[in-house]
This record gives C-alpha cells, structure tokens and sequence, in this order.
C-alpha cells in the first residue's frame, strides 16, 4: 500500500459560465477540483491550505475513517473550519472500498464548486469483479449558480425563503452546448468502437437529483458508493445528491457523436426546479468520424424520463443487489424510526425587518423527529466528546417521532413545528442499528437523499405511504441488500438500513439536498470507543483546527 501526498489551496479563481465570469472558490484554481486516485488499502494525506475569505473544510464523502473522525470534514461536527490563512492536513486509509467516491467542501454552500472525484482501484494485486474496461471516465454531475452561493443561501437564511434554483446542471463542470454561451466548451468523452468503457457518475449537485443517459447505449451498473454490485442493465440511472455509480458502455454504436445528458429528477411535486438539459458527447474515437466537421453534426440526443418519472427511479432502485449474499446485522439492538422532511415555522418576532417570506409568512424548516439540527460555533461535536467538554451537545436524541400521524396523508402545516436542537444519538460500540427513515409530506413529499458519515450500510427495504412494522418487515431482504452510503428515501415512502456501530466518533447523518441541511435536515450519532485498542478512535492530529 502506497501513500498520496497531495496540496489543496483553496483560493478564488475567475470562471466563466453562461457568458459570465465570476470569482468562484476552487481547489488549486481548478473547477470541479482534481481527481484523486488510489487503490484500495492506500493512505490519502491531503494538506488544504486556506487562501480563500471564506472558512473552509473538506469532507471525503463516503470514506469510512476507521478510528480517523478527525478526518471526516463535517464543519463544526469534526472539527473546527480552517479559517484563512491556516491549513489543515487530513491523514486517512481506505480500507476495504473498491470503487467512486469523491470529496467537497463541507462548510456552508461552498460544495457547489469545491468538490472533486476520489477513485478507488481495487487492491494492488488484485481486479474488478468486471472484465477490465479500455478507459475510465469520471462524470461529475453540478449545479452552476450565476450568483455567488454563499450568497444565495445567505439571501435565504435571512428572508425565511427558499433560495434560488441553479441556472445551469453541469457535466465535469460545463453545461453543454444546450445552454447559451456553452457550445465551445460541451466537454467531450472518448470512446473506443467494440471497447468497455467504465464512466464513474457522481452527483456533486447541491439539491437536485438527477437522471443520466446516453443515447442509443446501454448502461451495465457495476457498482455504487465504492462498493460492487450484481451488474444490471439500463438504459438510464438516477442519482440524489451525494450517491455515485458506476456503469460499464460498450462502444457497439455506429461511430458518430452521442449526447450524454442529465436532467432533473423533481421529486418533489410542488418543488421549483430547472427543468433544462446539461449534455456533454460521447466520440467514437477508434474508427473514422463521420461527425468530423465537429460541432455542426448534432449528436444524437437520448430521450430522459419526465421530470417527475417515479416510477422509473422505482423500477432503477428495486434492480439494486449485492454480488453475493452478505451478512446483513440481524439481533437489533438498536431499532430506530426517524421521519425525515420539512416543515414551516412561525415566523419570529424578532426576524429581521421584513415579515417571514415562507409560505404564508413563515420560515421554512426541516427536521428529524421534529428536531431541526443546529450546528455548536465554539468546538466541534467530536472534540467536545473526546475532552468531555460540557454544554456543547446534548444526548437526547429521541429514538422516534414525539407523536404519531399519517406522515404521508393530507397533512396540515401546522402539525409539526420543528424545534431547534444539538442532539445526538448515543451508540456503544458494536451495536447492531436498524434505521426506519420515514418521509413526511408536511409542505411537500420529497425523495431525500440520506447519508451518514463513516459507515455504509445496507437498505433492506424501501416503499411508498407509512412504514407499517406488521406488513413491511416481510419485504426485507436480508440475503444481498445493497451497501451504500447514501439512500434515496422514495417520494411520500420510507426505507430501512441496518449497520453495525463499529466505527467510533461522532457522524453526522443528514439529508445531502444542501438546501435541507441548512434548515435543519440532520442528527448526528455519538458512538462510543470499544474496548481493544483497535476499537477506539485515534488520538487528534497536533494541527487540528480550533474555533
Ligand atoms: Cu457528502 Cu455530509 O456529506
């Protein structure tokens, strides 16, 4: 096993998009940021220096950080942001992870344009499960704001309101020529005529899941979140915020130019959304182009879903399965409902100068069991629970809903007013954890992206209305659930994960739209050190940031 070293400065960099240049927060001055790529049971020592007037962090989403929390990014959760001018080096091992992750900020909006891919080979020694592919390619799905985002979630914290929408979805950061002012720089991916491919997709944007597709091919899905899967075909794949995977495209086409393109999956009804395409094309590289006039042939386009098309993110999801039977935690020793949703608040009294500018004029909010998350401003979560430091959380997290109602149904607005919180829930270490994550449609129904730091687990069911324990637990699949790190709870639904607590620390679980977990959509385990020393987290690193 090998070590990368690598220096991220993160610094304001012009970039231009849809005819405007703006200065936006990079890595290195790049936009999406470098891709980092090591193999399975290699170490990643990534020093981030802060040249930006913005504080800063960097989360490795979906890396486990066994015993190494102080690594895991989450602002105030893990550490203390790296203020300007200061650095901070993030030392962390793979282990056991085969596949795409990848990493972005983790500190207000900032993930919008510091985020990059993180590629797993498998072993050194070893191979994928799959026949190996000609070329790799990384997809990165984004979000571009014409506004700077911090602004945009600033303006929105402060009216009460929801914040603008993107201007444009991204594909490795360009829009594509179906936007103005993109033609020139639609990103072009090579293939090989009678060659696999591999395209690792990563949907890096901030509140919008997403289907992709390319024309006239076919997808074989081989894995997601960095671990395999049984591989399934497809013509199209969805993806929430957060959720990678990754798909094999065999070059079987005429060679000509074919558009790949994403688009949103509104999977809330009532939910504004930018309803336009990002494409980026697909060039037959190995055998002559008819298409060699360049931009003027049009490539063929696919045909997307419709934006509210759950049935088809129904059909993609059921096809999920590990590549054999796993063990799957039975023996719960921790079992756990917890909704997930919005909700709206009365306004305060003391709420600016202008009247709430919610719905009817209140504030929007969200909450897990009617906690709305609040972040702590003098320590982080894990440093106060490593020293003992009082007063900065509380361990009260409430197992289930303070009360019951038809979570799904025609219910009133009012019902549910999230309380403001910094609760945690307790877990000794070892212990077997089953997960109810249950939509609400107060305001508005919606597909939320779950995911929790520093563990994968495994969805063993998932479904649309109320959870119902005396029906739904026949639909477990206890024999080769997925493993992930993120899940897509369906629209109006719930889903159910189990894992065993055996990485100690303090993880943040949270719904990954960004625009939810600014008003609340969050908790965060507490689990505590076993008793070997292998079992208990690591001492910090001598430059771990304070407040
Ligand atoms: Cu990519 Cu807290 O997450």
């Amino acid at each position: 096993a090998k070590a990368h070293h690598h220096d991220f400065v993160i610094q304001a960099t012009p970039v231009k998009r849809l005819c405007k240049t703006h200065n936006t927060i990079t890595v290195n001055g790049m936009y999406p940021g470098p891709t980092l790529e090591v193999n399975n049971g290699d170490t990643l020592v990534v020093k981030v220096t802060n040249k930006a007037r913005y504080n800063v962090t960097i989360h490795w989403h979906g890396v486990r950080q066994m015993r190494t929390a102080w690594a895991d990014g989450p602002e105030f959760v893990t550490q203390c942001p790296i203020r300007p001018g200061m650095s901070y080096t993030y030392r962390f091992t793979i282990q056991g992870q085969e596949g795409t992750l990848w990493w972005h900020a983790h500190s207000s909006w900032l993930r919008a344009t510091v985020y990059g891919a993180l590629i797993i080979h498998p072993k050194e020694g070893s191979s994928y499960p799959f026949p190996k592919p000609k070329r790799e390619t990384p997809i990165l799905l984004g979000e571009w704001w014409d506004a700077n985002p911090i602004d945009v979630v600033r303006q929105a914290t402060r009216t009460g309101a929801a914040p603008n929408i993107s201007d444009a979805y991204t594909i490795n950061g360009q829009p594509g020529d179906l936007y103005n002012c993109s033609s020139q720089d639609t990103v072009v991916v090579p293939i090989d005529s009678g060659e696999t491919n591999l395209l690792r997709v990563i949907n890096a944007g901030l509140n919008q899941p997403l289907f992709f597709t390319i024309a006239n091919h076919q997808f074989t899905v081989v894995g997601a979140d960095a671990s395999y899967l049984k591989p399934f075909t497809t013509s199209v794949i969805m993806l929430g915020p957060g959720q990678t995977t990754d798909v094999l495209i065999k070059g079987d086409q005429p060679p000509s130019r074919y558009y790949l393109a994403a688009r949103a999956y509104a999977s809330a009804p009532s939910a504004p959304f930018d309803n336009t395409t990002t494409t980026a094309i697909l060039e037959y590289k190995s055998a002559p182009c008819p298409a060699k006039k360049g931009l003027s042939i049009r490539p063929v386009m696919p045909q997307l879903p419709a934006f509210n098309d759950t049935a088809t993110v129904t059909a993609f999801t059921k096809k999920f399965r590990s590549p054999q039977k796993v063990e799957v935690p039975t023996d719960i020793d921790e079992s756990l409902f917890f909704t997930v949703g919005l909700g709206l608040n009365n306004c305060p009294r003391n709420f600016g100068s202008s009247r709430c500018q919610g719905p009817n004029g209140t504030r929007f909010t969200a909450s897990m069991n009617n906690v709305s998350f609040v972040l702590p401003s003098n320590f982080s979560l894990l440093q106060a629970h490593h020293h003992g430091i009082p007063g900065v959380f509380t361990t009260d997290f409430p197992a289930n809903p303070p009360f019951k109602f038809d979570y799904t149904g025609n219910v009133s607005r009012s019902l549910w007013q999230p309380v403001p919180g910094t609760k945690l829930y307790k877990l000794e270490y070892g212990s077997r954890v089953q997960i109810v994550l249950q939509d609400t449609s107060i305001f508005t129904p919606e597909n939320h992206p779950i995911h929790i730091h520093g563990y994968d687990f495994y969805i063993i069911a998932e479904g649309f209305g109320n959870f119902n324990p005396k029906t739904d637990t026949s639909k477990f699949n206890l024999v080769d659930p997925p493993l992930r790190n993120t899940v897509g709870v369906p629209v109006g639904g719930w889903a159910v994960i189990r894992f065993v607590a055996d990485n100690p620390g303090v993880w943040l679980m949270h719904c990954h739209l960004d625009v939810h977990i600014t008003w609340g959509l969050a908790m965060a385990f507490l689990v505590e050190n076993g008793v070997t020393e292998l079992e208990k987290l690591e001492a910090p690193p001598l430059d771990y940031p304070v407040c």
